[in-house]
C-alpha cells in the first residue's frame, strides 16, 4: 500500500519524524487503504504538536470545535464543528458507515455521544497560551472583536492533518482539524467540505491544507484530482498550490497511478510509505 500524511502546511520539516512515526503506528496491520488513512489520522490527532484532536486550536470564546472527513470512492463521511472528542476522524468514519455523508455542530456531538464517544478536553497549555496571545493582540480594539469582516482579515493559520493512501487502484483519504487561529466559534474551513478540503475519485486520492476560505473558494481538491490524467500528479499539485492569493498558504498530498506525492507554499511535516 502506499500512503502519504502531513502534519499541516506551516509547520516544519523538523516535525517529519512526528508524522513519520504516527504513518508506521497507524497504518501498521491495517488492510485497506480506508482503515489505513483513518488510522494515520488518528494517530496525528493524538499528537499533541499537530492541530488536530489532542492540541486542536482553540476558538476566540475558548472553545474547541473541529472537523473531519473521510473518503473512498464509495462514499463520504464528514463532520463539522464537533467538540469534546477525543478522534473527530472515528466520528467522520461513523458518518462514512451511516446512511448520511454529513453531519455538523451540536447534533455531531450528540450523535458521537449515543455511540459512545466519551466527553474528552482536547486543549493543551500551549494552545491556552496561543490564545491568550492573540487576545492580547486584540486588546483595547473592540470593534475589531465585534466585526467579523475584520476577523476574515485576521484568519491565520489553517494547519490541518490529512493522509492519503493507495492499493491496487483503491484510494482513500483522511483529513482533521482544529480550524485557524483568530477562529470564531462557527466558522467551518475546507477540511470537511467535499471538493475542497478533500477528494477520491478514479483518477487518486487528494488531501489539503491551508487557509480553508481560499481552498473552499477554488475547489482544490477535485481540481487537482481533475487535472492528474492531463498534468500528472506533480504538476496537478503544483497547479493547485499555485492557484492561490500571494498571501495565502496552501499544502497538497495525493496519490495516483504515479505514486504518492506533496507540494506546499510553505514547509509542510510529511512522511510517506511506498
Ligand atoms: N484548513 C483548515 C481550515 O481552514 O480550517
Amino acid at each position: 500500500m502506499q500512503i502519504i500524511a502531513h502534519g499541516g502546511v506551516g509547520g516544519t520539516r523538523e516535525q517529519d519524524g512526528c508524522v513519520e512515526e504516527a504513518l508506521e503506528k497507524g497504518s501498521k496491520g491495517t488492510e485497506t487503504p480506508l482503515e489505513a488513512v483513518v488510522g494515520v489520522v488518528r494517530e496525528l490527532e493524538d499528537d499533541p504538536i499537530f492541530n488536530a484532536g489532542t492540541g486542536s486550536r482553540i476558538r476566540l470564546d475558548g472553545t474547541i470545535q473541529m472537523d473531519a472527513a473521510v473518503m473512498t470512492p464509495e462514499d463520504i463521511g464528514s463532520i463539522a464543528a464537533v467538540e469534546r472528542v477525543r478522534n473527530p476522524i472515528l466520528v467522520a468514519l461513523e458518518v462514512y458507515h451511516s446512511p448520511y455523508v454529513f453531519l455538523a455542530g451540536a447534533d455531531v456531538t450528540r450523535f458521537a455521544r449515543k455511540l459512545g464517544y466519551e466527553d474528552y478536553d482536547p486543549s493543551t497549555e500551549k494552545r491556552e497560551k496561543e490564545l491568550a496571545e492573540m487576545k492580547n493582540k486584540l486588546k483595547g480594539d473592540d470593534k475589531e472583536l465585534d466585526d467579523l469582516r475584520n476577523f476574515y482579515r485576521k484568519v491565520g493559520f489553517g494547519d490541518t492533518v490529512g493522509c492519503v493512501a493507495a492499493e491496487d487502484g483503491n484510494y482513500a483519504a483522511a483529513v482533521s482539524t482544529g480550524g485557524t487561529d483568530y477562529c470564531i466559534r462557527g466558522r467551518v474551513g475546507d477540511s470537511p467540505v467535499p471538493g475542497a478540503g478533500f477528494f477520491v475519485g478514479e483518477h487518486g486520492a487528494v488531501v489539503t491544507t491551508g487557509k480553508g476560505e481560499e481552498i473552499i473558494k477554488r475547489m482544490t481538491a477535485i481540481r487537482c484530482h481533475d487535472m492528474i490524467p492531463e498534468y500528472g500528479i506533480k504538476e496537478a499539485c503544483r497547479i493547485g498550490v499555485e492557484n492561490l492569493p500571494e498571501d495565502t498558504t496552501l499544502g497538497i498530498i495525493a496519490v495516483g497511478e504515479e505514486g504518492p506525492w506533496a507540494d506546499s507554499s510553505r514547509e509542510m511535516p510529511q512522511a510517506k510509505k511506498l
